[in-house]
């Protein structure tokens, strides 16, 4: 790369299944400038986020797929290079969608100023960003916790677990946690104060039945479960399902186990059938199951920082982050953060 080029990572090719390195592609070419109302912007850090595997599909989602050739997309922030926008000026550390990429140029309105006095500006894609306000917004609108309830979040370590986790404890729950692997496990009780955490896991890292995970969890939720935040699907929803207390809530935020089998089809994807017995469990429980898409929110955001960015600040919510290095990376660490190969946030350092 020279001063006057840049880099991307486009999608190459359609996964098949879990994607390869292969279904992506770096490429070099001149740097853009900004037209009237633009900014051209230098990455800094790249978020990685679980939805980005849905953009790599065809078809019918709540989102536009990536095209082939098209620059991943992908939240970033970074530093104001040339601005034609009124508001922004060279300089500025910015959150927007920048997608896959070493720079940008973006309309100055699709971006957000950030203050790098106030949180260092990493935590704009992670804790203060769209996963921990996306934990926030469903465990408060939606999960509408009460004191001396349990809750039980898989995916426990990352942005979003930790955060509804976190606040859940805030809130006087009983908190379990579910997670891959010991460390993580570790990690959600000692710090961040979960009651309890089971490793979805066996000791050779392989996938443990529902049965297993289900008789665990009965131990660790021996007055039942009263919020399922449900980010994971798979095996964990399986075992859950039969522990849900009636009138119980399920944010409905996402289902990872299930991310390569595709899935919006007329076919619904091709998963375990366990529609009856779920479908008759959330009948006789009364359970409400709300599904839910963080953009349709966005307007709730100032909310969300004015709640929890002095929590952030204070240290009674905490994060963790896991920075790759070098936008060439970015796929792997991405195929690894879908397997649970990230310990926090997943973010990768361009700049
Ligand atoms: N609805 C929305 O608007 C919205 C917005 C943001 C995020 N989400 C969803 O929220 C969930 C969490 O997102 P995040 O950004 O916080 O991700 P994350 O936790 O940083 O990373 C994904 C984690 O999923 C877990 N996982 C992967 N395969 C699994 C499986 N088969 N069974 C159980 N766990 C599995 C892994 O953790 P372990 O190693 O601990 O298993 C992995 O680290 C995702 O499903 C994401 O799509 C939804």
């Amino acid at each position: 790369m020279t001063n006057d080029t840049m880099q991307r990572i486009v999608l190459a090719r359609r996964p098949q299944g879990a994607p390869v390195p292969e279904d992506f592609r770096l490429e070099t070419l001149p740097i853009p400038q900004p037209g009237p109302g633009e900014v051209l912007v230098g990455v800094s850090h790249l978020s990685l986020d679980p939805y980005m595997r849905g953009r790599m599909d065809a078809g019918k989602s709540y989102a536009a797929a990536v095209e082939l050739g098209q620059t991943m997309e992908g939240g970033a922030v970074g530093q104001v290079l040339a601005s034609q926008a009124p508001d922004l000026a060279e300089g500025d550390w910015v959150f927007g969608p920048l997608g896959w990429a070493s720079h940008a140029v973006l309309p100055g309105h699709a971006l957000r100023r950030l203050d790098p006095g106030q949180a260092p500006v990493t935590t704009a894609l992670g804790v203060l960003g769209m996963p921990g306000f996306t934990g926030w917004y469903g465990l408060t609108e939606l999960g509408r916790p009460r004191t001396g309830e349990t809750l039980v979040v898989a995916a426990a370590t990352g942005p979003v677990g930790s955060m509804v986790g976190q606040l859940a404890k805030l809130r006087g729950l009983r908190v379990v946690g579910i997670a891959g692997g010991a460390r993580k496990c570790r990690l959600a009780v000692e710090e961040f104060g979960f009651d309890a955490c089971i490793d979805h896991k066996d000791a050779g890292g392989r996938a443990r039945d529902a049965r297993s995970i289900g008789a665990e969890l009965e131990e660790a939720c021996p007055d039942g479960i009263d919020i399922y935040f449900e980010n994971v699907g798979g095996a964990v929803l399986q075992a859950v399902l039969g522990l849900m207390n009636p009138q119980g809530r399920i944010p409905l935020c996402g289902t990872i186990a299930w991310y390569d089998l595709g899935g919006m089809g007329r076919d619904g994807g091709t998963g375990p059938d366990m529609l009856p017995r779920a479908w008759r469990t959330i009948l006789v429980n009364r359970l409400k199951v709300s599904g839910f898409i963080i953009s349709d929110h966005w307007n709730r955001l100032p909310d969300f920082l004015a709640e929890v960015a002095p929590l952030v600040g204070s240290g009674q919510v905490r994060y963790r982050e896991d920075i790759a290095k070098g936008l060439e990376n970015a796929p792997a660490a991405f195929i690894a953060m879908l397997k649970g190969g990230n310990l926090g946030k997943q973010i990768v350092q361009i700049a």
